[in-house]
C-alpha cells in the first residue's frame, strides 16, 4: 500500500505526523514515535517569552561587562521565569534537541515557535533552521483581551509575523492557526501569501476552568476526543484545493477512523497528539494499520485515491459544509419526542 504524501514539499512515508507536546522533548521519546510509524515529528514550542527573556538577559550581561565590575552580582541580571516555565527549554537547549533530533532520527523534525508579534524573537528561527530543524511551524496562540483593539489589527499583526519569520527563513514555514476569525479561509490564503507552504487545522486552545473549592483560575490541558474533529473537518473539507498550501489536519485523531475522515476531506497529513500522550507512541502502529487495511479492503491503491474526495471543491451537494448542515440539524429535531 502506497501511504507516501507529501507536507511543505517534504516526501513523508506516511501520512500521521506526532503534533507538539512535552514529551517531544525528549529524544528517546522521538525515536520511540518513529519506530511505532510516525512520519515526522513537530518538537515542542519555543516560546517568544523565552526567547525574548534569554535575549534581555544577555543584553544585560553584556552592558554589565561595560558598566560594572566582573564581579557584579548575580541577583542584579533579570530573572528567566519562564526558563522553568511549561517546558524549561531554553534556545541554547532547544537547538541541541533539534541537532541531536536530527542526527537520531531518519524522518523529518520539525521545529516550533510559538508567538504573535513581529521583532527580534523571529531571528531565532534562523538558528532552528541552522541547527538542522527540516522545517518551522509557527503557532499562532494570542488571547486579545484588549477590548479596543479591533479583529483587522490582531490579523494584520499575525500576518507580519508569518512574513517577517518567512522571509528569515529558507526551509518551509507552516502556520497552526486557530478557528476564530471571522473568515476562516481568507485568514488562510493570506498566511499563504505571507510565505505559510502549509497550514495546520488547528490549534487547540487552553481555556481557562474555575476550581469552585479553591476559588482559583486552572487551566489543566484537556486531552481530545475523536468529537472534536467536527470543526477542524469542516475547515480542511472547505480549504482543500482552493489554497496553495498543504494541510495539515489536528485534533481529535484516536484511530484510523477519524484520520481516513480527515484524509477525505483533504487533508495532506494528519497529526497526533492527544491520543500518544494517553496510549503511548503505539499509537501510530494502530492508526496506520487501520489505515492500511481500510484502504486494501476499498482496493484503494494510494491515499490520492481518497485524498479530498469529500472536500467542499469535489462534492457535487457540498451543503453539509454550510448553513444547510445547520438547517437540516434543526429539522431533524423538530418533530422528535422527547420521553424525559
Ligand atoms: C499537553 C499538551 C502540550 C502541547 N504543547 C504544544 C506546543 O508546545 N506547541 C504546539 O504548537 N501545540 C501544542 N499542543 C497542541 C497539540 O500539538 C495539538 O495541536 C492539539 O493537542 C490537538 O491535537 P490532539 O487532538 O491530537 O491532541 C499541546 C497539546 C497538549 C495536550
Amino acid at each position: 500500500m502506497d501511504l507516501t504524501t507529501s507536507w511543505l514539499g517534504l516526501t513523508l512515508g506516511n501520512p500521521l505526523v506526532a503534533s507538539a507536546s512535552p514529551a517531544n522533548g525528549q529524544l528517546d521519546h522521538l525515536m520511540r514515535l518513529e519506530d511505532a510509524g510516525a512520519a515526522a515529528v513537530v518538537l515542542p514550542s519555543l516560546f517568544e517569552e523565552q526567547i525574548d527573556a534569554v535575549g534581555s538577559r544577555r543584553e544585560a550581561i553584556l552592558s554589565m561587562g561595560v558598566d560594572h565590575s566582573a564581579e557584579a552580582p548575580q541577583h542584579y541580571l533579570p530573572p528567566v521565569h519562564i526558563a522553568s516555565g511549561p517546558y524549561g527549554l531554553l534556545p541554547e537547549r532547544y537547538l541541541d534537541l533539534v541537532r541531536r533530533a536530527r542526527d537520531r532520527l531518519s524522518i523529518p523534525v520539525i521545529a516550533s515557535m510559538n508567538g504573535t508579534t513581529p521583532g527580534g524573537w523571529l531571528d531565532h528561527g534562523r538558528q532552528l533552521q541552522q541547527a538542522g530543524a527540516h522545517a518551522l511551524e509557527l503557532n499562532l496562540f494570542a488571547v486579545p483581551t484588549d477590548l479596543s483593539e479591533s479583529g483587522s489589527a490582531i490579523e494584520m499583526r499575525y500576518v507580519r509575523t508569518v512574513q517577517e519569520l518567512h522571509g528569515a527563513l529558507t526551509i518551509p514555514l507552516s502556520v497552526k492557526m486557530g478557528p476564530y476569525f471571522t473568515n476562516v479561509g481568507n485568514m488562510a490564503s493570506r498566511f499563504v501569501e505571507a510565505g505559510a507552504a502549509g497550514l495546520v487545522i488547528f490549534n487547540r486552545f487552553v481555556q481557562p476552568d474555575i476550581d469552585l473549592y479553591r476559588l482559583t483560575l486552572s487551566s489543566e490541558p484537556v486531552l481530545s476526543q475523536p468529537v472534536d474533529i467536527r470543526l477542524p473537518l469542516q475547515w480542511i473539507g472547505l480549504l482543500a484545493g482552493r489554497v496553495q498550501a498543504s494541510l495539515a489536519a489536528s485534533t481529535g485523531v484516536e484511530n484510523a477512523e477519524q484520520a481516513i475522515k480527515y484524509l477525505y476531506a483533504g487533508a495532506d497529513v494528519v497529526m497526533v497528539t492527544s491520543a500518544v500522550l494517553r496510549d503511548g507512541p503505539g499509537c501510530f502502529s494502530t492508526i496506520l494499520r487501520g489505515l492500511d487495511e481500510w484502504l486494501e479492503t476499498r482496493g484503494v491503491a494510494s491515499l490520492d485515491g481518497i485524498r479530498g474526495a469529500m472536500s467542499f471543491a469535489r462534492l457535487k451537494d457540498p451543503r453539509a459544509y454550510t448553513r444547510g448542515q445547520y438547517l437540516a440539524q434543526l429539522q431533524a429535531w423538530s418533530g422528535r419526542h422527547l420521553d424525559a
